[in-house]
């Protein structure tokens, strides 16, 4: 039996957090419940109690309660965890890792996926301390369920704030508890700069962070899917549950990736280097031999499109990623030809994308092109991955 592990915040939306007690219990999900001091002014212990079948844990100094279970026992006895009202105040608490009583120390002793349902008013939402810590808690991986639009509560203010309802969230908390729509797929991603050597000690690059492909790799592991990371150098921890392959050369990035066949999918996220030295000198290249040396380049292999053109052996989706910095969806349409991918995600680095914790790209398949908002690359991840399960699940239609 899947065991949840739901925080009730302190906003009116708590009276909702009844009824989604309720609803995971339909399908039969166990639910255990903690309150924050706030929470019990607009609901009790009791009510909660009650509904859940089991005792509502509320305070992290009762030497009883933590006698009986602890906050580190809470926090790992559960397959989610679910805030519900996350306020203001809890998000900023946990953006913070704050974990002055139970329900913070809990969120911060856990290693479980974390799913907030936001509530707050529409002024609140927007302010950019808020903004911050969403997109910091996003930046950490945890997941998000609204704020929808509609009217407020208690002021009847109308705007983004307004808690998801029970069913939206308890929909959002059974996608995460499942096996995974991905499980038994096998995909690739590839991340992260390559080098090329000059000399023993110097070498070609780019600015290249990583992040983005790493987060890739992640959101297609917790889906269940069995992930090769291959990995240019960066200074990311790898992700957990995801096999990485290190590797510094283009030439090197495409052998790992050919190893890694067969795949149902292959998300190539790395900046290869277009072009390495033609030459690399044995030993180092000396100053003041001849002058400046003259360094002759000659084209990388192109990963993408080898894997696109693999024939039988070919990936069932391959999608590619286009950097761009003008007329975007028209340069990444010609790269979807050129290189006989599926889609291509393509991005404006005109800005500080790169190395950047946020990203704003517009997804292209040969049907259609949709431009998502600016997001935390981690966002971007996770819905990606919800497109690919989408596409790589759907009975015989393919792309
Ligand atoms: O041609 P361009 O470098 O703009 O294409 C970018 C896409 O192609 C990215 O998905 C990148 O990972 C991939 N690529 C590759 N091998 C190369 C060059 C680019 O896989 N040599």
């Amino acid at each position: 039996m899947k065991r949840v592990l739901l925080i009730i915040g302190g906003g009116i939306a708590a009276y909702k957090s009844l009824d989604l007690i309720r609803r995971l219990r339909e399908q039969g999900v166990a639910v255990r419940v903690v309150m924050t001091e706030a929470a019990q002014k607009f609901v009790t212990p009791l009510a909660a109690g009650a509904i859940a079948g089991e005792r509502v844990f509320t305070d992290l100094f009762d030497q009883a309660q933590e006698f009986d279970v602890g906050h580190i026992r809470l926090a790992r006895e559960c397959d989610l965890v679910i805030v519900a009202p996350a306020t203001a105040d809890f998000m900023a608490k946990a953006a913070h890792g704050l974990a002055n009583d139970l329900a913070s120390a809990v969120l911060l002793a856990t290693d479980k996926p974390v799913l907030m349902a936001p509530a707050m008013n529409p002024l609140m939402w927007a302010n950019a301390a808020t903004r911050r810590n969403f997109a910091t808690l996003q930046t950490q991986g945890l997941h998000f369920v609204g704020p929808n639009e509609g009217e407020m509560a208690e002021s009847g203010e109308r705007g983004v704030g307004r808690m998801a309802e029970p069913t939206e969230i308890r929909d959002a908390a059974l996608a995460l508890l499942s096996d995974g729509p991905l499980k038994g797929k096998r995909a690739l991603v590839t991340a992260g700069p390559t080098i090329e050597a000059i000399d023993p000690v110097r070498f070609l690059s780019n600015r290249s962070s990583g992040k983005q492909g790493y987060a890739i790799a992640s959101a297609l592991a917790e889906l269940g899917a069995d992930v090769t990371l291959v990995s240019g150098p960066t200074n990311l921890p790898a992700p957990t549950g995801v096999k990485r392959v290190d590797v510094e050369s283009a030439r090197e990035m495409l052998a790992a990736s050919q190893a890694a066949l067969p795949l149902d999918v292959a998300v190539m996220v790395a900046a290869v280097a277009d072009w390495r030295p033609a030459k690399e000198a044995k030993g180092k290249i000396k100053k003041d031999a001849a002058g400046v040396p003259a360094i002759a380049l000659q084209e990388n292999p192109d990963i993408l499109a080898t894997l696109s053109k693999l024939g039988k052996k070919r990936p069932k989706l391959v999608i590619g990623f286009a950097a761009e910095t003008d007329r975007v969806e028209e340069h990444a349409r010609a790269k979807i030809a050129k290189k006989g991918c599926d889609w291509i995600v393509a991005n404006d680095v005109s800005g500080d994308v790169m190395g950047g914790a946020e990203n704003a790209v517009i997804l292209i398949t040969k049907d259609k092109a949709e431009a998502w908002p600016r997001m935390a690359k981690e966002a971007v991840a996770h819905k990606l991955a919800a497109e690919i399960a989408k596409t790589l699940t759907a009975k015989g239609r393919r792309k």
